[in-house]
């Protein structure tokens, strides 16, 4: 590697670590991203210049049909269709990464076999990358059913299946050829679908990002087999990432990973163990003008937004609603739960589109300590991340997952459309409690009469 080139990988790998230290808070998520995006052009443009002139036509094109097809997708993507995005673009890197491993096959099968056991690395994982983030893509855009596919003997046939490509990938490394590559290949694409068939389609978030830490080893190993630092560095820190990612968002649900992976959570069976909602017990519904008055006369208001906020795209009438209370002197704190929503951050990015200020946000922890403070608790689209029985169920399905309790302030107020349940599909206690007040209607519609009773109270 030259000395020019050398350094501008390092500048690159850098830009990258920043990159990911400015997405770790809304506050420099942008920035983050520009850094990251910066690094990215400047590795590309001295590659371009340095290696790749005999192809500059063909890496120019491909350029730009990425950029004719991501820049427009990236704008126009809905929040709430954010989490089948990442897996699409997690999906083309990972067969990107594969076909790359292809290609190399021939250079390494007869010249460096120790990078043999890179490039078929990089095959198996990018292929069952690319597969498996196909079918969440289709789960959760509703191109096939979002529930767990279950049939029998499924884990046996996946492991039969993964037994398959283990002995044609050693097969290839042995001295096998085009054939065994194939069947590796082939297996892995099966693979990733079977993997993901039987993940519930709210479950896909944490599998897209089990395949994003996928990729970036799959990437990782191709920078051994083409001697670039760049994708080693860059596949490395998408794989620890990815990695910790994932950690978190099944400690935040308080499941385990094998459980996210292998329980087909959200099928039949799983709700089965709550009771679904629509029960015919007796809740308390209040008017707009009731709880306009409940809030504008609190000294400290809680609101926690879940899913329902961002499927009514709500988030700039929300923000007036707590603009509204904050004039009135109303202490007003938005409770952010670390899985409100369907992807890590929702909440986080739907309320900074909406300029709410970051200072009124409160992460899990930190609200709950401030609970007992609060007059009225307003859960917005949130079902699951509130939910008691997490924390007092022992036999519920999303017992230990921590929540945001709101049964601790003096009064709560739910605005959702009917009595179904989350996607947990557990029905909730508190929404029959004394001190829970409902208003059903889509969140957008609901908080719009709230800010226009606040503004009359
Ligand atoms: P949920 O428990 O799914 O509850 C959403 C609530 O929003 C429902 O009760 C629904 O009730 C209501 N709703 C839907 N559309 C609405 C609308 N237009 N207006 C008003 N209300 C509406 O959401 P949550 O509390 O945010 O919990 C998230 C769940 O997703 C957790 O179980 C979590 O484990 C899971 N999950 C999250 C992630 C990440 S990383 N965020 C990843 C995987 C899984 P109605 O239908 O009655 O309106």
């Amino acid at each position: 590697m030259t000395g020019g080139i050398g350094f501008a990988y390092l500048v690159t790998a850098v830009g990258f670590i920043l990159a990911l230290k400015g997405l770790s808070s809304p506050r420099t998520a942008r920035q983050g991203n520009l850094i990251g995006a910066a690094g990215m052009a400047l590795a590309f443009g001295y590659t371009l210049a340095v290696k790749g002139a005999s192809h500059a036509i063909l890496l120019v094109v491909a350029l730009a049909i990425g950029v004719a097809l991501g820049v427009p997708a990236a704008r126009k993507v809905k929040m709430t269709a954010m989490p089948q995005m990442v897996a699409l673009f997690n999906g083309v890197g990972g067969g990107a990464a594969a076909l790359v491993a292809l290609d190399d096959f021939s250079i390494s099968a007869h010249s460096h076999l120790g990078s043999l056991w890179a490039v078929l690395f990089d095959v198996v994982i990018g292929a069952v990358s690319f597969s498996g983030s196909a079918i969440a893509f289709a789960k959760l855009q509703e191109l096939m059913p979002g529930r767990p596919i279950t049939y029998p003997a499924q884990q046996p046939v996946n492991a039969a299946i993964a037994a398959v490509i283990v002995v044609s990938a050693v097969a290839t490394f042995f001295g096998g050829g085009a054939l065994t590559l194939a069947i590796a290949t082939l297996g892995s694409l099966v693979l990733g679908v079977a993997f993901v068939l039987p993940i519930g389609g709210a479950d896909a978030p944490v599998v897209i990002s089990l395949l994003n830490s996928f990729t970036g080893l799959a990437v990782a190993a191709s920078g051994f087999v083409l001697s670039n630092t760049v994708l080693i560095v860059g596949g490395t820190l998408v794989g620890a990432s990815g990695t910790i990612l994932t950690r978190m968002m099944s400690q935040a649900m308080g499941r385990s990973l094998p459980n996210i992976l292998f329980s087909a959570f959200g099928s039949a069976s799983t709700t089965a163990a709550g009771k679904a909602g629509g029960e015919d017990r007796p809740v308390r519904t209040g008017s707009p003008e009731d709880i306009a008055t409940m809030l504008s006369y609190a000294e400290q208001v809680m609101i926690v937004p879940g899913y329902g906020l961002a499927v009514a795209q709500a988030q700039h009438t929300i923000r007036e609603l707590a603009n509204a209370l904050a004039q009135r002197g109303v202490r007003v704190i938005f409770a952010i739960h670390p899985v409100a929503g369907r992807m890590p951050g929702h909440m986080n990015v739907l309320l900074a589109e909406a300029d709410v200020p970051y200072e009124q946000l409160k992460e899990m922890d930190e609200a709950n300590s401030t609970m007992s403070l609060t007059d009225v608790a307003l859960v917005v689209g949130a079902n699951d991340v509130v939910n008691p029985a997490a924390r007092d169920a022992k036999g519920s399905p999303i017992y230990g997952m921590p929540i945001i309790s709101v049964d601790q302030a003096k009064a709560v107020v739910f605005l959702k459309r009917s009595m179904r349940p989350g996607f947990a599909g557990i029905d909730n206690e508190l929404l029959y409690n004394p001190k829970t007040t409902l208003l059903f209607g889509d969140a957008k519609e609901s908080l719009s009469k709230l800010v226009a009773a606040v503004k009359n109270t």
